[in-house]
């Protein structure tokens, strides 16, 4: 029901300078696979078929990817490293790849904005993809997906997190409507610490309807002078549709050097071994 899956992707990755001065931080790799791609396997196996990605300057490689590579299948054709293909191939078979380029960084609510003009007029999710949620039996966006079909409503992913760290994130507060679900009642991004209306905070899954973009375009600069989801979800919220999930899954924030590590050992252990 819902196909397409918006990917912002034109933030800078400054905490992993100098390997991202010229390489997309969404390229970085845990263990043999950037991170973007596994979030595009996360929407494909939630039912998405079209990945609208928006990118930067210098993020070249990010279309390079999701793109046929001739010399290189020639090259290895017949050989035993094909199989290190099998993944990518069959993403680039199974999905539509469109991409526009966000001119200047005014957040992550002016990113999503950007990516009106490829999502149009229908329910979409949005995965960031530092982000890296990993459940064995369903994806995130799956399950998500799953509950958009039941309530048709804006969903976004919430997990606990210690209260010394709210600061570092948009914070919900609701009421629950079971053990899982909440409706949202209040929002904020990154609140100051002692703040916070709650531990849950917000990560990088959500599912959106598309009035949410006509609320964008009215939303004022907010938490560090960005346009953010979070304000524009709080003014969605009034009206008593937007949801927010308790996933079944390990997330890492692939965005800090300790979580990629996490992440990467994690990995290795427990899919590419
Ligand atoms: C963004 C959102 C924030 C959310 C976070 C999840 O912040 O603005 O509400 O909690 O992603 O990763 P960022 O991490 O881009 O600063």
């Amino acid at each position: 029901m819902i196909k397409k899956c918006l990917f912002p992707a034109a933030g800078y990755g400054t905490r992993f300078l100098p390997a991202t001065k010229s390489m997309p931080k969404e390229m970085m790799p845990i263990v043999n696979k950037p991170l973007i791609e596994y979030g595009v396997d996360e929407a494909i196996q939630a039912g998405m078929t079209d990945m609208c990605i928006v990118t930067g300057r210098g993020k070249h490689s990010l279309m390079d990817h999701f793109d046929k590579n001739y010399e290189l299948e020639h090259q290895i054709s017949g050989t035993s490293k094909e199989a290190l293909l099998d993944n990518i191939r069959e993403v680039i078979d199974s999905a539509n790849f469109t991409y526009i380029r966000q001119r200047e960084m005014k957040g992550l609510g002016h990113a999503i904005l950007t990516g009106k003009h490829l999502v149009g007029d229908e329910p979409f999710a949005v995965v960031l993809a530092d982000d890296l949620c990993i459940n064995k039996e369903q994806g995130v966006l799956a399950q998500m997906a799953a509950l958009y079909k039941q309530f048709r409503c804006s969903i976004v992913a919430v997990e606990e997190v210690p209260a010394d760290e709210t600061h570092k994130y948009g914070v919900i507060a609701g009421e629950s409507l079971t053990d899982n679900l909440m409706r949202v009642t209040d929002m904020v991004e990154k609140p100051e610490q002692g703040t916070a209306p709650s531990n849950l905070a917000i990560i990088g899954r959500y599912i959106l309807t598309p009035d949410i973009f006509d609320i964008l375009e009215n939303t004022e600069p907010g938490k560090g002078g960005e346009v953010q989801i979070t304000d524009a979800l709080l003014e969605q919220a009034k009206n008593g549709c937007v949801l927010a999930y308790k996933f079944k899954g390990t997330r890492f924030d692939c965005g800090s050097v300790e979580g990629f590590i996490e992440a990467t050992n994690y990995c290795y252990e427990n899919i590419y071994k």
